[in-house]
């Protein structure tokens, strides 16, 4: 990557093969940033400003405007970035550019309001091993009185041309989390957006966006946001079709008071342009692995877990989960998480959260007794809490009502029996930093599932002046007491978890060593949740769990769910004490065979092949960094009338090179170019059809 500055005019050039292109914008006579380019790489000396045309009472010429960022005023009508109330009742923005500093990979573009103590800096990173740049903005008071924003984006792009684009997105909820949807945006304004308090449940806070692409070939522009939040997507297409999306905290409920003195970084956007979504999705990939991830476990692959919730649910004790430990150390499993109801008077989802204390009842000998019986069977000890909510009938809720967002006057919403605290107190802060820094202190835990179960409501905070802050702060607070902990106790992995895959987001990927992907763990089902997450998400924090087929679960063979929880970070929830000998065995044949194909799955790069919806067969590729080593997935559900007797073409491997494996008990040796482009002829009849084979690159 590399960044030029040439007559207030700033290039970014990306160096990756793959995906080559610059992005440019400028400053121009008015001192106002507009965006050139975003795409193919051309002679550095020809970009130039674009002179806008004039403008009259029916017609704006800041709204024709591209913009790196839109402040909101003067005659500009369309969606804007930032807004802010200054002391004197002025609400709008008018920004000078000031000057820029480079230093290497960073770049930083200033600006200050023409009459108010604003300053604001466009920020940019680059990467020598990645194509992903990064973006965000700093906002700083250098005045005596506050600034209030009432939207404060971290970005704005325009997308080339003046057809229109498809956005695919999520439109999930619990249980069908990542579910993908694509809206082609002709006119008008689309928005993805969350609202609850968490981010990714329903919509993701990204933007992929393109008009003629595929897998492999074909535009795509694309953003993802590091922020678990309130977020906000927000796509418009004018009259002349140009597109442009901002992206950052919701302004929905949004205040942000900028105190004489402060300065705001808004959360990082990190965006690109590829040939193909394949390409994106590895590109977001690696870049979550060398840059983004805590470094601790960044390039440690992720330990096999087992998880008691659907074993137990909320029926733990020590000789149960003593038992269960041992079996899970019999199926080869690494670390053992004791979830939901170990604490204060949980029966149930009605008492306890709050007390982070252990239950005497439960555990009368106190938590070491089981964490040792852990140990001796070789497997370091994980536990759950869910630190940002209290049940009403607590000890702690007795204690401290005050500690809730509230409202005096009105009834809360006790969602699962439970209130959100309000994390923007200090106090409060401080109470659930003691609790989970006690219990790793005074026990060997070595994981911590962090749950977060119910949106917000009722959202008042007396303590605040600015109420509309709470959206942001909450978040912040999650990230400051888990960034602690984490300092505090290095050897300790976090997983953040939101009913299953609320908080599945880059900045839960910033704090948090890995995500819960859905509570939805149905093998069938999970093929889908799973191809919209790996689409703009690392594969290592995707936990999945192999579960039982009762209750929601379709009955679905026990090689087919360990198959497709293979596919990222594998782990075990089943009920192993209802587990035959048989079935004991099976779980750990698959186990150990991860084991050897983990470092492939969690720091390979993915090639989609088949996708069950449009080829009723499921197939992908994980492929290791130099190439030698793959793990192909196949799997069906069900095929119809013979038609799935096809050549399934191979992509990712280097082309010159030959590879061996075994398909259908026969030895295969071939070129990555003949993979690639003949393929292999598979013929799928059987129901729940699964296979994984381990290709190598013959020496
Ligand atoms: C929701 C999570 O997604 C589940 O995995 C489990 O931890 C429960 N909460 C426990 O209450």
């Amino acid at each position: 990557m590399s960044i030029f500055c040439k007559n207030d005019i700033f290039i970014i050039q990306t160096n990756d093969n793959d995906c080559e292109y610059h992005y440019v914008f400028g400053i121009d006579k008015f001192q106002t940033n507009q965006q050139i380019h975003w795409g193919k790489k051309c002679c550095v000396d020809d970009y130039f400003i674009n002179e806008l045309g004039h403008q009259n009472s029916n017609h704006s010429n800041l709204d024709e405007y591209t913009q790196e960022l839109t402040p909101y005023g003067l005659t500009m009508y369309r969606n804007y970035d930032l807004k802010a109330r200054f002391s004197d009742g002025c609400r709008e923005i008018s920004l000078d550019y000031c000057g820029y500093a480079q230093d290497g990979n960073s770049l930083k573009v200033k600006f200050k309001d023409k009459h108010y103590p604003l300053e604001v800096v466009l920020n940019y990173e680059t990467y020598e091993d990645s194509s992903i740049i990064t973006k965000w903005i700093t906002v700083s008071n250098l005045g005596d009185d506050s600034i209030i924003f009432e939207k404060l984006f971290s970005g704005e792009f325009s997308l080339p041309g003046v057809k229109p684009y498809k956005f695919i997105n999520t439109n999930g909820s619990w249980g069908a989390e990542f579910k993908k949807t694509e809206t082609l945006l002709d006119g008008g304004s689309l928005i993805f957006e969350s609202r609850k308090g968490t981010s990714s449940h329903t919509n993701s806070p990204q933007f992929v966006a393109y008009q003629n692409a595929d897998e492999n070939s074909g535009n795509v522009y694309f953003a993802v946001l590091e922020y678990s939040g309130n977020f906000k997507v927000e796509a418009s297409r004018d009259l002349f079709g140009k597109t442009r999306v901002g992206m950052g905290l919701n302004d929905f409920d949004f205040e942000y008071e900028l105190k004489s003195g402060e300065t705001f970084d808004t959360p990082k956007i990190h965006f690109g342009l590829t040939q193909g979504f394949g390409n994106m999705s590895r590109a977001l990939n690696r870049f979550a692995i060398n840059h983004i991830f805590p470094r601790n476990f960044a390039n440690t692959p992720l330990p096999i877990l087992y998880n008691s919730w659907e074993a137990t649910w909320f029926d733990v004790n020590t000789a149960d989960q003593s038992k269960l430990a041992k079996l899970a150390a019999k199926a080869g499993v690494e670390l053992f998480v004791m979830d939901d109801g170990w604490f204060g008077q949980r029966k149930d989802d009605h008492a306890g959260l709050g007390d982070w204390y252990v239950n005497k009842e439960k555990f009368p000998n106190g938590l070491d007794e089981l964490i040792n019986n852990v140990n001796a069977s070789g497997m370091d000890f994980g536990i759950w809490v869910e630190p940002e909510m209290v049940n009403p009938d607590s000890d702690l809720y007795r204690n401290h009502p005050e500690w809730t967002y509230h409202y005096d006057t009105r009834t809360p919403c006790e969602l699962r029996n439970q209130l959100v605290l309000n994390m923007t107190k200090p106090e409060v802060q401080t109470y659930i930093f003691n609790c989970i820094n006690d219990l790793l202190t005074k026990h060997n835990i070595k994981y911590i599932k962090w749950d977060m179960n119910r949106p917000f409501s009722e959202n008042g905070s007396e303590n605040l002046k600015y109420p509309k802050m709470i959206w942001y702060l909450h978040t912040k607070a999650v990230y400051d007491i888990v960034d602690k902990l984490k300092e505090n106790h290095p050897d300790v992995q976090f997983e953040c978890c939101s009913s299953g895959g609320g908080r599945a987001d880059w900045g839960a990927f910033k704090h948090f060593d890995m995500v819960w992907t859905s509570d939805n763990t149905d093998a069938i089902d999970r093929i889908v949740i799973q191809d919209g997450y790996l689409l703009t998400r690392p594969t290592k924090a995707m936990r999945a769990w192999v579960t039982d087929t009762e209750g929601y679960n379709r009955k679905t063979p026990l090689d087919f769910r360990f198959h497709i929880a293979m596919r990222g970070s594998l782990s075990l929830g089943g009920n192993l004490l209802k587990y035959s000998e048989n079935e004991l065995q099976e779980a750990k044949k698959q186990v150990d065979f991860y084991k050897s194909i983990r470092d492939i799955v969690q720091f390979g790069d993915l090639y989609r092949l088949l996708d069950i919806d449009n080829d009723e067969i499921s197939s992908c590729i994980y492929v290791n960094e130099a190439k030698d080593k793959a793990v192909l997935f196949i799997a069906a559900v069900n095929t119809r009338c013979f038609k799935k007797k096809i050549p399934l073409y191979i992509n990712g491997l280097k082309e010159n090179a030959k590879y061996e494996f075994t398909f259908n008990n026969e030895k295969i040796v071939k070129s990555g170019a003949y993979l690639k482009n003949v393929g292999i002829p598979i013929e799928i009849r059987e129901q729940y059809y699964n296979n994984i084979i381990i290709i190598n690159e013959v020496e």
